[in-house]
């Protein structure tokens, strides 16, 4: 009799188990059905930190992108040959290759606003890689000044993608000196934010 309530009891327990399990595995399904990309471009790190910030709550693949000519360590040179960039449309090339773009279903593309526009770089990274039938959402950070035409640049040559809600929050003022700013008391509220747009767009975890 002992014997029997014991087999009963394994057969109990070997399906409740694997139940468990299979229930496990679906979550993880769930959050790892969709693959993750995050790239960026930063000068100064406040947007390769928000970056850090997002890939810490979702998970995916960081990267960031590199010139094949760094721009100029001098502020008024970089303005300058940004303006330049922006009047010819030159599109500055890339160091950084992406492996297999096509295994992912949404891409964060993570930029400063510079002369209140999308930064020659991210023009070059949506021109060159194709992002048809994915998500793509964007994120910034600024002087303060916002995001001028830089979300609506992402709209026009991301056309046939699905746009979500960017994310924006003000960063370092390089024209007055200040550069980095995201630590202490700023990375908790970035932290927060970022946490809560995420949430709203559905991106959490
Ligand atoms: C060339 C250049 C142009 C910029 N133009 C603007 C601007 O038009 N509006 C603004 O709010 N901030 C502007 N900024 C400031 C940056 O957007 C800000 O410092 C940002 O946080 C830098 O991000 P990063 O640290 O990831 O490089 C500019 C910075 C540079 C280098």
């Amino acid at each position: 009799m002992q014997k029997f309530v014991l087999i009963i009891l394994s057969i109990m327990c070997f399906f409740s188990c694997s139940k468990a399990q299979e229930t496990v595995s679906e979550k993880n399904e769930v959050s790892k059905g969709k693959k993750m990309l995050i790239v960026y471009l930063s000068r100064t790190k406040n947007t390769k930190t928000v970056a850090e910030i997002i890939q810490k709550n979702i998970g995916g693949d960081l990267v960031e992108l590199i010139l094949e000519n760094p721009y100029p360590e001098n502020y008024k040179a970089i303005v300058e040959q940004v303006t330049n960039e922006n009047e010819t449309g030159f599109l500055p090339p890339l160091k950084t290759k992406i492996e297999n773009i096509e295994k992912y279903d949404v891409v964060f593309i993570g930029f400063p606003t510079w002369g209140m526009k999308l930064p020659p770089p991210i023009k070059s990274f949506l021109k060159q890689y194709n992002l048809k039938g994915k998500t793509v959402i964007p994120f910034n950070t600024n002087a303060g000044y916002g995001i001028g035409s830089s979300f609506d640049t992402v709209e026009e040559l991301s056309l046939e993608s699905k746009i979500l809600e960017g994310f924006t929050i003000k960063g370092g003022i390089e024209r007055d000196g200040i550069l980095f700013v995201m630590e202490g008391k700023k990375k908790i509220e970035v932290e927060k934010k970022v946490k809560e747009w995420l949430t709203k767009i559905g991106m959490s975890k």
